[in-house]
């Protein structure tokens, strides 16, 4: 160092090599200094040099690899067993009454639009079927020319089927008389019960932890649903728990006058699927259920992306229609754009409030292209023969969810006399004795010291070592430069 001359004197390559020489003489990575030693041999030089090469590729190897781990690997799913102090959370009810309009509010509608005689029964039959119609029903909606003829004179849009069968169909959660309202009860308690818009057309929510994103009027109008003041007037909770200590906790969604109904008990951080689970019935149902629950640590949410985790919670939406991400939602999206590639238009019971709103079907597209490819829709992949169809669509699990076990599903006698009216029970008679957590075991924290370690193992390097390295090409290179020598 001493024998280094400033930068004026010397010139071009001979300066830049000196320097280098100068780094490796002073620099804390072992075995650089043993390269520039005058006095070693040159078969030492090279034993060093191999020794370095070869420290630094195996250095870098590790280190990918724990960078690997930290991106793909770091959450696992553990399991919980300390099951006396959790509240579990009772699966959700999602029930559809199968008459949808309200004949009071359809003859308003039709005095006011001068529909009359004959035409007002074809309306009638025309709607009713519409508001019923999903995959596995669309070839029942009536076709014929008396119903051109009645949707022409009175300039019914396809884009608008799905605000005429809300403004036609009677929210009964709003309901004065209690007696004959939709509601959801265990004893003396009242669970929030709302008008949700699924594939099903309009239906009911009972007991969910979703928030009021999801119901029709938010899904229709962009609006959140109006407060019910009856229900408020009630003791009224959100959601219903059970712990290890209760016996059996259940409740019942009821009120529901119609000739028949279609229930669907799922997890209660999840919307209902279209395509399972779904059940018929004329009195009631009683559905005895187990779940158990998926959480998350708390630290999973900050510390991890959706990618590293492989799953995304509520308000993680990534989709286009949909203002909150469930699994069954996005699933749901997955047919709205399959339904858009194959009959260029996507069914009316879809949210559609979106910067380029996708052309909603008539009724005539409805009946001529989706019986078609209704297995297709339904199950998102189609075999046929040899070959298999998929939507290429993937969807997320949910960070946090449950899973619900269907032991019993009965018919419910007498139904109509106990509840006063059709409906359904849900009930858990047994409590988990498990549940999963999603846990982050390697965190940033844990990279920076696992690419430390390895550097440190491998070549003795260390984070002091790491702003050598930078003071020596910056502060003192500029030195250098400026023709201080050091
Ligand atoms: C469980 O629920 C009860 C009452 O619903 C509540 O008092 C208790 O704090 C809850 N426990 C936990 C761990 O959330
Ligand atoms: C139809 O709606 C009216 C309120 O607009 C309500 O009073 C009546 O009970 C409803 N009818 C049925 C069958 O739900
Ligand atoms: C609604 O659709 C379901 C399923 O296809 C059917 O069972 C039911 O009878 C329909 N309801 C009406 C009123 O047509
Ligand atoms: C439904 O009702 C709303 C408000 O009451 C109205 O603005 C809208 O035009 C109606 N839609 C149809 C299709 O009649
Ligand atoms: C949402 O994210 C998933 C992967 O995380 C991706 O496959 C999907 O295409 C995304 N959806 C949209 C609408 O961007």
């Amino acid at each position: 160092m001493e024998s280094l001359k400033t930068f004026k004197n010397r010139k071009g390559p001979r300066t830049v090599i000196h320097f280098m020489v100068l780094y490796f003489n002073n620099c804390c990575i072992h075995g650089f200094r043993y390269l520039t030693r005058a006095m070693l041999m040159f078969f030492e030089k090279f034993l060093w040099f191999t020794l370095l090469v070869v420290s630094i590729y195996f250095c870098i190897v590790v280190c990918l690899s724990s960078i690997d781990r930290y991106y793909t690997k770091s959450t696992h799913i553990g399991l919980e067993r300390n099951y006396i102090f959790w509240n579990t959370t009772l699966p959700s009810l999602t029930v559809c009454p199968m008459d949808r309009l309200n004949i009071s509010i359809f003859a308003e509608y039709c005095r006011k639009n001068g529909v009359k005689g004959s035409q007002k029964d074809i309306l009638w039959d025309f709607l009713e079927n519409l508001a019923n119609s999903t995959y596995i029903n669309f070839q029942n909606i009536p076709e014929s020319d008396q119903i051109d003829q009645v949707i022409k004179d009175i300039g019914l849009k396809a884009e608008n089927y799905m605000q005429l069968i809300y403004n036609l169909t009677y929210d009964k959660t709003y309901e004065p008389n209690i007696n004959e309202r939709i509601r959801c009860v265990d004893g003396s308690t009242y669970i929030h019960v709302r008008q949700v818009l699924t594939e099903w057309g309009l239906c009911y929510l009972g007991n969910s932890m979703l928030t009021d994103q999801y119901s029709s009027r938010y899904f229709i109008f962009g609006e959140s649903p109006k407060p019910n003041k009856y229900e408020q007037e009630l003791s009224l909770i959100q959601c219903q728990v059970g712990s290890f200590f209760q016996r059996d906790t259940q409740f019942t969604l009821r009120g529901f006058s119609g000739p028949a109904i279609i229930a669907f008990a799922h997890s209660a951080f999840e919307v209902s699927k279209v395509d399972s689970n779904s059940n018929y019935a004329e009195d009631g149902i009683m559905y005895d259920l187990s779940t158990e629950e998926i959480v998350a640590e708390e630290n999973l949410e900050h510390e991890t992306t959706i990618a590293m985790r492989k799953c995304r919670f509520y308000h993680e939406s990534n989709l286009t229609h949909y203002p909150f991400y469930s699994r069954n939602i996005c699933q749901q999206e997955c047919r709205i754009n399959l339904a858009y590639r194959i009959c260029k238009c996507i069914p009316h019971f879809y949210p559609n409030r979106i910067a380029n709103p996708k052309k909603v079907c008539d009724y005539k597209t409805l009946r001529s292209c989706f019986p078609r490819h209704a297995k297709f829709f339904l199950k998102l992949y189609e075999e046929n023969g040899n070959e298999e169809k998929h939507s290429g669509c993937y969807c997320e699990q949910n960070c946090l969810d449950a899973v619900v076990t269907i032991k019993s599903i009965d018919p419910m006698a007498n139904a109509k006399h106990l509840l006063q009216g059709i409906g359904s029970q849900l009930t858990v008679k047994t409590w988990p004795q498990t549940r999963l957590k999603r846990q982050v075991i390697f965190s940033l924290t844990d990279l920076l010291v696992s690419i430390g370690g390895t550097a440190g193992l491998f070549l003795g390097f260390s984070v002091l070592g790491f702003v050598e390295v930078l003071y020596f090409f910056t502060i003192r290179l500029i030195w250098q430069i400026l023709g201080y020598s050091l």
